[in-house]
């Protein structure tokens, strides 16, 4: 069954209608100690939320293993989940990632509903099916491709996050408007990111439908090629690197995801401008826009090795080569290029000195 993605106002009104559409005979709840505290209660007069149980998972992405999976199922079992029960996932992309592969295989497989509280989860994480849990030290290494039946966005949400929770979702956002049209990277480049970070009340408005915008562009995409056989990994587009960054990161001081997003868009537009001329104007545009809210990840040529050796270890790569998504243009997409050592290095180059 297609997923539905519900932007609301007023998620009260909305859950108890994509329940009632769901297999129902008990409601689970799922949400870290974070949601638990400061997204659920705006929950609080949904009924259904009276008679549902609630399973609550630590935070953070170490959390996203396989003990906090058979608490969840085993929550489920213990409480009377049957085939013809649902689970509504609460949270960012660690729970709905989490949440979704649990539902998915739990009793092989009954509905869920994900109700994104990041940025990043709404923008990102929530839509388009990916589920799973980090496993050996590798992130997403064991999960299945499953929709949810509905995904609501409600941006209230956005009012719970800090600053930089704000910044690592706008990383996406900003990726999606690469891939997209000139107009939508235009506006996302040209807005005050900065305001919405202080919760300025026109600068969230504006994020709202900058949020929807956002999510059909990845909901187009998704429909075309679900499992990722093709025109999906434009989504790849800064992750080849970002994920490299990200990695580079958790054995220093870990940054977010979307940070290392961000910072990965900066050498694969390098490297889309000096493979397939992606035009010099917005190539410079992005990278500022970049260093004024994200700031700079300070890698040095002593690190080239480590990350060249991570970027062989992505799970984009085949065998010993780098792969990943570039531009000719803004929305001209080319995926599955492959990139040298010495390309790679003359990107980190531009990375260090832009
Ligand atoms: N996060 C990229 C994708 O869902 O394909």
């Amino acid at each position: 069954m297609p997923q539905r993605i519900i932007i609301s106002e007023n998620i009260q009104a909305e859950l108890p209608k994509a329940i009632a559409a769901c297999e129902h005979d008990r409601v689970f709840f799922l949400t870290d100690e974070v949601t638990q505290r400061s997204c659920l209660p705006l929950l609080r007069d949904c009924g259904v939320l009276h008679e549902a149980h609630v399973i609550t998972i630590p935070d953070s992405d170490t959390h996203k293993s396989l003990e906090s999976l058979a608490h969840v199922w085993h929550e489920l079992a213990t409480h009377g989940a049957t085939r013809h029960s649902s689970l509504v996932n609460l949270g960012g992309g660690m729970v709905t990632d989490l949440g979704g592969f649990a539902a998915s295989t739990f009793k092989r497989g009954i509905d869920f509903i994900n109700i994104p509280t990041t940025l990043l989860a709404m923008v990102d994480a929530s839509v388009g099916g990916k589920t799973g849990i980090n496993f050996n030290g590798l992130k997403n290494e064991i999960g299945v491709f499953s929709d949810s039946r509905f995904v609501i966005l409600d941006t209230q949400f956005l009012h719970t996050l800090d600053a930089a929770n704000l910044c690592s979702g706008y990383a996406e956002m900003l990726k999606h408007g690469l891939i997209h049209t000139e107009a939508m990277w235009a506006q996302l480049v040209g807005f005050d990111l900065e305001a919405a970070t202080r919760h300025d009340t026109t600068a969230i408005a504006a994020l709202r439908q900058m949020v929807a915008d956002s999510v059909a562009v990845k909901e187009q995409i998704v429909k075309q090629d679900p499992h990722e056989a093709g025109i999906r990994k434009a989504l790849n587009l800064g992750h080849t690197f970002g994920h490299a960054f990200e990695s580079w990161s958790l054995r220093r001081k870990p940054v977010l995801h979307g940070y290392a997003v961000a910072w990965g868009l900066i050498p694969e537009l390098y490297l889309s401008a000096v493979k397939r001329q992606f035009p010099s104007r917005q190539l410079h545009q992005t990278v500022g826009f970049i260093h004024q809210n994200y700031g700079r990840l300070p890698v040095a040529c002593a690190d080239y090795a480590e990350l060249i050796e991570l970027m062989y270890h992505d799970k984009k790569s085949r065998g010993h080569e780098i792969n990943v998504t570039l531009l000719g243009n803004i929305g001209e997409i080319h995926i599955d290029q492959t990139v040298t050592e010495e390309e790679v290095k003359e990107a980190l180059d531009f990375f260090r000195e832009a």
